[in-house]
């Protein structure tokens, strides 16, 4: 079976070490895999939460697509894209928010953290909280049942939001599902091999802590700059260090073979100075980041290739959010044409209803459910071509039952409309496919 793994990176900032480190390398490296159907996607969505500026957010979505492939995410690969390319994604958001209870998202880290802030400070306390912070889970709950992700690698700082999708996506399997399971229940994947990365100061590296040290932006000189300012102790060269802690040293491992530290700390154990060891440090990482900080350029300087590939990775993932927002809407009701419920009928009974469901399959063909009242499948036609074929065969049904279109044949009936073969089905099935359109025909 294959494991899809997804997970998206917010467009507010510029990508730094700790963003490559924590995010962007795991996840590539996870890409390769065998089994593995690997979702990487912008939030770009997510960065207008934080940002209120234009042209951060539209330089941030460039630099960090440019970051992905640059590092060497294989776009024909994996699918890549931008949620805001996927209009899908804010449509489910919708339905998710309207299954949400508040007290839900009461409870969520970031809003929380925010209102003590205020708090603390003797403001009101949602001043300055917007709604989309306050319901930011739903979104990310919508980017990742979306495409039905089996795993979700993230920062533990995370967690929380994936046990609100899976809440989330109970909720509407139960009041929609029927007996069917819309949604996959994803898990969030936090891995302790992945590096946490120490910034300047030691703490955590963090575009909020003023600590970090850049990928690209600013070449090899800005990346030697940020180095000379990783904080060490008063050690003076000569003097033996202590590697295990010193951040300058977990900085090093992160990136270099087991071989090669264990090398550096005998060196550091044995009195290397710490400007030499900033050297050493700087020359590994540039092994590693010189070659892909030349692709970057390249990419930053060709936009509208990264624009196509982009592009190209929504189309990818509308093939699939498309059709199933398609289900997703008959399932709540957003449906065309198809029998409509009298006024004033309980939504219970509508929803006990005999119905057709339609979709597009993997193929990309038409093809349509006929469900009894009590949800259960009684039969799955054949793929169509195209939406109006399906269509067209769901109203003959609909306007004169089963029984002028069942032609017997060996083990059962073949149902056909004209030359159209709809399904093949027993005499069982049949006669509870009769029974259920003769209980939409009264409706
Ligand atoms: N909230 C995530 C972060 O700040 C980014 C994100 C948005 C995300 N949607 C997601 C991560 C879906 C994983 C899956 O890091």
């Amino acid at each position: 079976m294959t494991i899809r793994v997804l997970t998206g990176i917010t467009t507010s900032g510029t990508p730094h070490l700790g963003n490559y480190a924590g995010a962007i390398r795991p996840s590539i490296q996870a890409s390769l895999q065998p089994g593995v159907d690997a979702f990487y996607f912008m939030a770009d969505y997510h960065a207008l939460i934080k940002c209120d500026d234009p042209q951060r957010i539209a330089r941030s979505r460039l630099e960090i697509a440019a970051t992905w492939l640059a590092a060497g995410l294989d776009a024909d690969k994996v699918t890549f894209y931008r949620q805001s390319d996927i209009p899908e994604i804010p449509e489910l958001c919708w339905m998710l928010t309207c299954v949400t209870a508040k007290g839900l998202m009461n409870r969520a880290h970031a809003y929380k953290a925010a209102v003590d802030v205020n708090v603390a400070k003797q403001a009101e306390p949602d001043d300055g909280i917007s709604m989309g912070l306050f319901s930011y889970p739903i979104l990310m709950a919508a980017d990742i049942l979306m495409f039905n992700a089996h795993k979700v690698p993230v920062g533990r700082d995370q967690i929380q939001h994936l046990e609100m999708a899976r809440d989330i996506a109970q909720r509407f399997n139960h009041l929609y599902g029927a007996g069917r399971e819309f949604f996959v229940m994803p898990e969030a994947q936090v891995d302790d091999e992945v590096a946490t990365l120490p910034g300047l100061d030691g703490r955590k590296m963090s575009k909020s802590y003023d600590n970090t040290i850049p990928l690209f932006e600013g070449g090899a000189k800005a990346l030697r700059a940020a180095v000379a300012r990783i904080v060490t102790d008063s050690r003076l060269p000569g003097e033996p260090k202590d590697a295990e802690n010193s951040h300058l040293y977990t900085l090093y491992r992160a990136f270099a073979t087991p071989e090669e530290s264990l090398a550096f700390r005998h060196e550091l154990e044995a009195g290397l100075g710490w400007g030499d060891a900033k050297q050493r440090l700087c020359d590994r990482l540039e092994q590693e980041l010189g070659p892909m900080r030349e692709r970057y350029a390249e990419l930053m300087s060709a936009p509208n290739r990264i624009e196509d590939i982009l592009q190209a990775g929504a189309e990818k993932a509308r093939k699939l959010s498309a059709p199933f927002m398609a289900r997703l809407r008959d399932a709540v009701g957003l449906r065309a044409t198809v029998a409509v419920p009298s006024a004033g009928s309980s939504k219970d009974k509508s929803m006990r209803q005999a119905r057709f469901v339609s979709f597009r399959d993997e193929d990309g063909r038409f093809r349509f459910r006929l469900l009894d009242a009590a949800g259960q499948e009684v039969f799955l036609s054949e793929g169509f071509a195209n939406p109006k074929e399906a269509g067209e065969v769901i109203r003959q049904l609909q306007g004169s039952g089963v029984d002028g279109f069942a032609i017997p044949e060996a083990g059962g009936f073949a149902l056909q409309v004209g030359a159209i073969l709809v399904c093949r089905l027993d005499a069982e099935r049949l006669e509870q496919a009769r029974q259920a359109l003769a209980a939409m025909k009264q409706d």
